[in-house]
């Protein structure tokens, strides 16, 4: 099975949609393997979205994912990255399909809910940023809930 990180950004924990998107995930079969509320400092947000630095919409974007608590996670099961992304829906709520997380709650690129790891290794660089190897757990479901 594969890893991923999920982050429910400022907007979600505002508009109090954090349990309904977990529940989502728990619902598709996903495991929860790490989970944390927590406000990034710009250190970590620039760590994060390092690939976009110097892009004309970075400036917004570490604003907005520094602007108030987030809830990470790590969430575990196969093709755990591309089923996340597929759930999530387009980068831009626009073409986000109904159905889909940003589908179903957002309309502007600038506040777009969700960030899910677009490939394991993005995985393991963004995990080690949010949890410790402790933080991480392993476990196994019961014969009755699998
Ligand atoms: P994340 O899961 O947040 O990384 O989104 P993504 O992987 O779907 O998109 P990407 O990594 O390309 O961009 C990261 C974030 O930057 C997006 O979620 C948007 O919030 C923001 N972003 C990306 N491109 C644009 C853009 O062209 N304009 C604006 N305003 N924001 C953008
Ligand atoms: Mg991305």
């Amino acid at each position: 099975s594969q890893n991923t990180l999920v982050l429910l950004k400022p907007d979600a924990v505002q508009r109090k949609l954090c349990g309904d998107i977990i529940q989502r995930f728990e619902r598709k079969g996903l495991l929860l393997s790490a989970l944390k509320l927590l406000q990034l400092t710009p250190e970590m947000a620039a760590g994060h979205y390092a690939e976009h630095k110097g892009k004309p919409f970075y400036p917004a974007l570490i604003e907005y994912i520094t602007s108030g608590p987030v809830v990470a996670m790590v969430l575990t099961g196969s093709n755990a990255v591309k089923i996340v992304r597929t759930m999530m829906g387009a980068t831009n709520p626009v073409d986000a399909l109904p159905g889909t997380i940003r589908g179903d709650y957002a309309t502007v690129m600038s506040c777009n809910i969700i960030h899910g790891s677009d490939s394991a290794d993005s995985a393991a660089r963004e995990i080690a940023i949010y949890f410790t190897e402790q933080e991480i757990v392993q476990y196994h479901l019961e014969d009755c809930y699998e």
